[in-house]
Parts: structure tokens; sequence; C-alpha cells
């Protein structure tokens, strides 16, 4: 099968989409044939929006954005939509990763639905979704192999998100959180990520707690 690997994360560097990929990519290869695809810098090419209209399966991984879709991912599924209309040969399965910043992973929910309807719109099957909280966690977990400690959810998610892609099957939403408490995420996400980033953006810790207007 052709699998299109799709990044719909903003950063430039390392991103939480990125990693999640990574971690299906042993799960998927054997067999199959694996394009990369990012839409951070610059819009996917005429050409590679046609490739991915010959695609067989999309996995599409990325961040969620105010309970939706990062613009340059929103950009490059309404150019696709377009170009599908002229090309609906191919039968082509979609997979969606989702990772958002909360806790909560069933935040995804609303997002996961957004690219269900798209996937109407354009005539595609959508195949199967899962939605990872606390996904900045992932930068700091890299050594922690799949399945196991707070990634425990995620790696069984993904064998079944696997498992789905090479059957070409559809399932539930599988919406999860770490297997972390919560309590300990908040401290050390605001101590390991949101104050070290602030320090870095020149804001002291109470101007995070700040609100318009003060
Ligand atoms: C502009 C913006 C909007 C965001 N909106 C949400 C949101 O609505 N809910 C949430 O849980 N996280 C939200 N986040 C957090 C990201 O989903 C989170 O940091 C994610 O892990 C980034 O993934 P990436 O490294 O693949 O880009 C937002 C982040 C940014 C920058």
């Amino acid at each position: 099968m052709k699998i299109a690997m799709i990044n719909g994360s903003p950063k430039l560097g390392k991103n939480n989409s990125g990693r999640l990929l990574k971690a299906l990519e042993p799960l998927i290869q054997n067999g199959n044939e694996l394009s990369h695809y990012k839409v951070n810098k610059t819009p996917l090419t005429e050409e590679q929006v046609q490739e991915l209209c010959r695609m067989d399966v999309l996995v599409l991984s990325f961040p969620l954005y105010i309970d939706a879709i990062p613009s340059q991912l929103f950009r490059m599924l309404t150019v696709f939509e377009e170009y599908r209309k002229q090309d609906q040969e191919k039968d082509i399965y979609v997979y969606v990763i989702l990772n958002n910043g909360f806790y909560e992973g069933k935040q995804n929910h609303i997002a996961m639905d957004i690219i269900k309807n798209w996937c109407a719109r354009c005539g595609l099957h959508f195949g199967q979704g899962i939605g990872q909280g606390a996904g900045e966690m992932l930068d700091f977990m890299e050594k922690v192999p799949l399945g196991q400690g707070p990634l425990k959810n995620l790696g069984k998610a993904m064998d079944r998100l696997a498992q789905a892609i090479l059957t070409r099957d559809s399932g539930d939403p599988m919406l999860f959180s770490p297997n972390f408490p919560r309590f300990a995420w908040r401290i050390s996400a605001d101590r390991g990520f949101w104050h070290p980033q602030a320090k870095k953006n020149g804001l002291k810790k109470k101007d995070l707690l700040r609100r318009l207007g003060e």
C-alpha cells in the first residue's frame, strides 16, 4: 500500500506530531511504501497534492489548535478537496493521530469530527483516530519505550491503529490521557515546559497568569 504520513504541526523544529508518526512507522512499514509530507513551512506543491490523491492511505498527525485544526493543515485539506473533486478514482482511507496540550485527550473529539466531515465531503473513508492528551510530555519521553510507563495507553492505541491501517479497517476514536497523575503532569509541565518557555520569551512566571487588560 502507498501510505502518506502527513505532519500537520506548524512548528518548524521537532514536534509531537512528528514524534507520533515516528512511533507508528515501524508498526506499518513492512511491505508498504511510506511517503512523508509537512505543511509547516510552505504549502504542498500541486504535484504533492496530486500524489496524495493517488495514495491508499492518508495518516494525518497534528496538534489540537483552539479545539480545531492548525491553519496550515486546514489550507492543505481545502486544496486537497479541490483536487479530489477531479480525481475520485482511488478508494482512500484516512487515519488520524491527534495530540493536545491539556491533560485530557478527550478534548480532541471536535477536531476528529472535523476530519470525519472532511472525509465525507471528499468521498474518503474515515478509518480511525487516536488522541493523546498532554502531548508536550512526549518531548521528555523519547527514551521511554512505547507501551510502557506514561506511554502505556499510547502503546495500546498505536497497536490498534496500526492494525486498522494494515487491514484498512474502521473503528471508534481512541482518546486518552497519559498514564501519569494529572497533578504531577501540571507540576512537571509548569516547571519543565511553561516556565522555561516564558523565560525564553522574556516573561516572568506571574506574566503567564495575567489576564488581558490587567
Ligand atoms: C495556537 C495554539 C492553540 C492551541 N490550542 C489548544 C487547545 O485548544 N487545546 C489543547 O489541549 N491544546 C492546545 N494547544 C496545545 C497544542 O495542542 C500542544 O502543545 C501540542 O502538543 C503541540 O503539538 P506539536 O508539537 O505536534 O505541534 C494549542 C497550542 C497553540 C500554539
